[in-house]
């Protein structure tokens, strides 16, 4: 058994190499864990993708010694690298961009539209604002009510025909030595606009080294190009302000990890809203 590390959850994740040679993954949360109800979402969601999407199959799921169970296909993959020069980049960005095509329509039913299952939590300012935290930026001071205000735009342009993942980053994405990616973890799927699966790439590449141009390595793809300028500004400064007040926040028990990669994911998601408002 080789455990994956890379995660933010408590939970149990898992490579297993069974008895007649093959593999399978097994992902598990006790169901007294707040987090067993995102492993019951993903079974749901898992369980209605096509074939056709670029995913590992949902080979069982249920309940077994009061943990929440699910056994996908075994990807035998690695991360892709989303450094500067990297020639993964290319390869990601296609497939997100095919994903999106064939995940329109959304094939899961009676799911929460974005603007509510994403619009609960991903925002900030306006609270930060409430009772401005003493070590938040000079440039975020500043520009406090100008970023309340623009973190809800995006919102309104949240809903859409798609089933959208929600969590797109490197360590959700699988490149196999067939040079197949593999698109994993749908525990926050919902029913949206495919622009945000594609706008999830910018902040990650910024993480990875790059400067928020490079959202330039998204050029051409539909999502993207047909996303309002206004939109993804607004959806930037939401992560920002997302991250910024989570960062602030006590770190869940048996996470230790988590608070430095938020606060770098804050000054990421900061720079990507300069970059656009050229704020520099
Ligand atoms: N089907 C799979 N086959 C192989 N590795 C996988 C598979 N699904 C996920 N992983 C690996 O396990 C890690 C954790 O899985 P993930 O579904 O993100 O769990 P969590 O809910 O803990 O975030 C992923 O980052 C990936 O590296
Ligand atoms: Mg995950």
């Amino acid at each position: 058994m080789a455990d994956q590390g890379g995660g933010f959850t408590p939970g149990v994740a898992a490579r297993l190499r069974l008895a007649d040679d093959s593999g399978a993954f097994v992902k598990a949360m006790p169901v007294t864990h707040p987090l067993a109800d995102a492993y019951r979402h993903e079974a749901r969601i898992a369980a209605g993708l096509p074939s056709a999407a670029p995913v590992p199959r949902l080979l069982w799921h249920g309940t077994a010694e009061g943990w929440v169970v699910l056994v996908f296909d075994d990807v035998d993959g690695r991360h892709p690298d989303p450094t500067p020069g990297s020639a993964d980049i290319e390869p990601v960005v296609d497939a997100i961009a095919a994903m999106s095509r064939t995940l329109t329509p959304c094939p899961v039913a009676e799911l929460e539209p974005s603007s509510t299952a994403r619009g609960a939590w991903l925002h900030g300012w306006e609270l930060l604002a409430q009772d401005p935290p003493e070590d938040l930026g000079a440039w975020e001071r500043q520009h406090l009510a100008e970023l309340a205000k623009a973190e809800t735009v995006w919102r309104s342009h949240a809903d859409g025909p798609a089933l959208v993942h929600g969590d797109i980053r490197p360590d959700h994405l699988l490149t196999t030595t067939g040079g197949h990616i593999a698109v994993v973890d749908w525990a926050h799927a919902f029913h949206g606009a495919p622009w945000q699966d594609i706008a999830d790439l910018v902040p990650h590449l910024v993480m990875a080294g790059h400067t928020p141009a490079a959202e330039h390595h998204l050029a051409g793809v539909d999502t993207w190009e047909e996303a309002d300028e206004e939109v993804l500004t607004s959806y930037a400064a939401a992560y920002a302000g997302y991250w910024t007040r989570m960062s602030r926040q006590p770190a869940p028990k048996g996470v230790p990890h988590l608070r430095p990669y938020l606060r770098r994911a804050a000054a990421t998601a900061l720079a990507w809203v300069r970059h656009r408002t050229g704020a520099a």
